[in-house]
């Protein structure tokens, strides 16, 4: 074996470690619901029926937002899109979401514009949501 491919093998694994790592902080991330959201920039106030106010970042989840704030909700698929478990129904302030996700119309939530997964909804201003029991 020459240098040159004892040296590739030493890129390949150091490669393979920090792949590893990566994948690591991000399922942590997404097991915390973390991974759901983003940044906090511009803040929004969500009304939920019966638990309170949440404030979520422009590019942040409400469910990041909700588990922020140690709100319930279920989110079976860790913020994924794939459950639909976090689904909730906006009453109020339709137009202040980003359109719905391909998650969103793959798991049939974005069939009624009202019905939304929480791990998917972006927010641009107020919005009261119902989150579904
Ligand atoms: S947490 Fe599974 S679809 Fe939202």
């Amino acid at each position: 074996m020459n240098k040159s491919s004892k040296n590739g093998e030493k890129h390949r694994g150091a490669f393979a470690v920090g792949a590893i790592k990566k994948l690591a902080r991000r399922l942590v991330r997404v097991r915390t619901g973390q991974g759901v959201g983003a940044k906090v920039k511009g803040p929004h106030t969500v009304s939920v029926v019966g638990c309170g106010e949440v404030v979520v970042g422009d590019g942040e989840s409400l469910l990041g937002g909700m588990l922020r704030e140690g709100m319930q909700i279920n989110h079976f698929c860790g913020g994924n899109g794939s459950c639909g478990t976090c689904r909730v129904e906006v009453e109020d302030g339709l137009s202040n979401l980003a359109r719905a996700t391909t998650a969103e119309v793959v798991a049939g939530a974005a069939s009624e514009p009202r019905k939304r997964l929480a791990c998917q909804m972006r927010i641009n201003g107020p919005v009261t949501v119902r989150v579904r029991m």
